[in-house]
């Protein structure tokens, strides 16, 4: 191998520069909010990227909103690297996160281990996002130790809901406020390079900020974090499933496609789809012969 300096490929200047760790912390310094949403296939992470998002989350919201199961519980590994791999092949520009879905780190720290390295090495993720206090901190620490960017994720954490008593917010006594709390400094002493906050009162999340060093994300948590995340489906409305407070709509996809689908269906029927512009010609002499041999 040689060790002659290699001349750096030119940088394309007119392009956004890929959005890195340093680059995340820097944003929090500046008090520049960050724009994080999910994505879960090849045209959401384009359209994300033409958007000049910050971050991009695989999230395991995906198990609902594009694979149809009635919560984030049952998706697998296998089908998060599916959909993680699609997303990276249309985006440049964000931070990837993949989300670890429930039940393929909480067993062990090899298990966290081998299953953010997944992320990693099959469906190109920057970072990993796992949810929770308790034994995560100590999942997080060693995904981190072992070279793997890890976001936190804490308040309302949907893989363990029926736990936490729901899907509500959290955080709304004392004790629970504290809680969160305890959680979100252990996850940053462990490591984890960013934090979600996802429904808690505006007013705790203001108390807690500031006292977190790494840039906190917030969905459901007012308007004092570093910045929001919002599920891609959620804020387009192509999923009209049950939408949280928190969610603004800024879109109504899924009506549009319905509408334009609705009427695809209604020309087809009427004969009036496809027309002369969508159709394909023959030469007319060709078309003689190849009738006189079909009639033979
Ligand atoms: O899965 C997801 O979409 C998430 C966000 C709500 C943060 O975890």
């Amino acid at each position: 191998m040689s060790h002659i300096p290699q001349t750096p490929v030119p940088q394309d200047l007119s392009r956004p520069l890929p959005m890195t760790l340093p680059r995340l912390q820097e944003k929090k310094r500046l008090g520049e909010p960050i724009v994080m949403v999910t994505a879960y296939d090849y045209p959401s992470a384009q359209v994300a990227e033409e958007a000049g998002v910050d971050v991009v989350l695989v999230g395991d919201s995906g198990a609902m909103t594009v694979l149809g199961y009635p919560s984030t519980v049952p998706v697998s590994t296998d089908e998060m690297l599916m959909l993680a791999a699609a997303v990276r092949r249309g985006l440049t520009t964000p931070l990837l996160v993949g989300d670890l879905p429930f039940g393929s780190y909480e067993g062990s720290d090899e298990q966290a281990i081998a299953t953010a390295q997944r992320f990693i090495k099959e469906a190109g993720c920057d970072a990993v996002k796992l949810e929770r206090g308790g034994t995560s901190v100590k999942r997080a620490r060693a995904i981190v130790d072992s070279g793997i960017p890890v976001m936190g994720h804490v308040g309302l954490t949907p893989q363990t809901a029926t736990a936490l008593g729901g899907h509500k917010a959290q955080g709304r006594t004392a004790d629970r406020a504290i809680e969160v709390a305890r959680d979100a400094l252990a996850l940053q002493e462990a490591g984890c390079f960013s934090i979600v906050f996802e429904a808690i009162p505006a007013a705790v999340a203001e108390e807690l900020v500031p006292k977190l060093d790494i840039p906190v994300i917030g969905i459901g948590a007012g308007p004092s974090t570093d910045g929001q995340v919002l599920v891609f489906h959620d804020l387009l409305g192509i999923y009209d499933g049950h939408v949280a407070r928190f969610v603004k709509r800024y879109s109504e996809i899924k009506a549009q496609m319905v509408a334009g689908l609705a009427e695809y269906a209604d020309d087809v029927r009427r004969h009036a789809f496809p027309g002369p512009e969508h159709t394909y010609t023959i030469d007319e002499q060709e078309l003689e012969h190849f009738r006189a041999a079909l009639s033979r």
